[in-house]
């Protein structure tokens, strides 16, 4: 998978690209690049943003400039860009994030990212440039960054092999194999500590059992129902 994330700041991503399952995937094949807005920008000063037309506080980030950035990078009109590869405005008012979507983003060959900052992007950008809008929550940041890592860090931990131990992302929170469910409870040595103890069939070595309670623990975190 090609990631390309647009940022008035990637050195933030020098740190993420440093992470284990960043890693395994690039070594597997996969690659993430910071398209830095800034460094494309038409405008003689080095200017991004602009004054809100209409009044109001903030800057806004200029259409003109996120164009640039994206002709720079795929040598094509934006506006056919988005019809071949995913164009995904990090935005507080998009569509929230979830496992459903992260496996729809782990299944494409390229995404690209769009980080906004101030009062976010010209409404034109994201009607005319993108192909989704994503939000990792209902509370703003301040800026698109650690938005993008959120889905780097959620999609990239999906590819074959990043995680370095499959089965880890197979049986989780919210995948297929839990029904969609919360994750069943784990623990570990000591068995015992201050008096809490670890349930009998966990330490039983009756592996149809102990599967059964897992997928019963996760059902009943999940509602008592099957979510999926
Ligand atoms: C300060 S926010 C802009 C908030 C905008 N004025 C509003 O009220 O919706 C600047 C940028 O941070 C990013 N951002 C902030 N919160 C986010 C969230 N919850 N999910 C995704 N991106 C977010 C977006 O890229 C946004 O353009």
């Amino acid at each position: 998978m090609q990631i390309d994330v647009f940022t008035l700041f990637p050195g933030w991503f020098d740190w993420f690209r440093t992470q284990r399952h960043v890693t395994n995937a690039v070594a597997l094949g996969s690659a993430l690049d910071c398209v830095d807005y800034r460094a494309h920008t038409p405008l003689k000063w080095g200017q991004v943003d602009d004054t809100p037309f209409g009044g109001g506080a903030g800057m806004v980030l200029r259409v003109d400039v996120v164009e640039a950035a994206l002709r720079a990078r795929y040598g094509d009109d934006p506006v056919a860009v988005r019809e071949r590869r995913r164009v995904i405005a990090l935005t507080p008012g998009g569509r929230l994030l979830d496992d459903g979507l992260v496996e729809e983003f782990a299944a494409e060959e390229e995404l690209t990212l769009l980080c906004g900052r101030y009062e976010g992007f010209d409404e034109r950008i994201l009607d005319h440039f993108c192909s989704d809008q994503v939000s990792i929550g209902r509370y703003v940041l301040a800026g698109g960054e650690l938005a993008a890592m959120v889905v780097c860090d959620a999609v990239l931990r999906k590819l074959p092999g990043a995680l370095g131990h499959e089965e880890s992302a197979q049986e989780e929170s919210f995948s297929a194999a839990l029904g969609g469910a919360p994750e069943y409870p784990h623990y570990t040595r000591p068995a015992e500590w201050r008096g809490w103890g670890v349930p009998d069939v966990l330490l039983s070595g009756h592996h149809a059992k102990i599967r059964e309670w897992r997928h019963e623990q996760a059902r009943h975190r999940g509602g008592g129902e099957s979510l999926s």
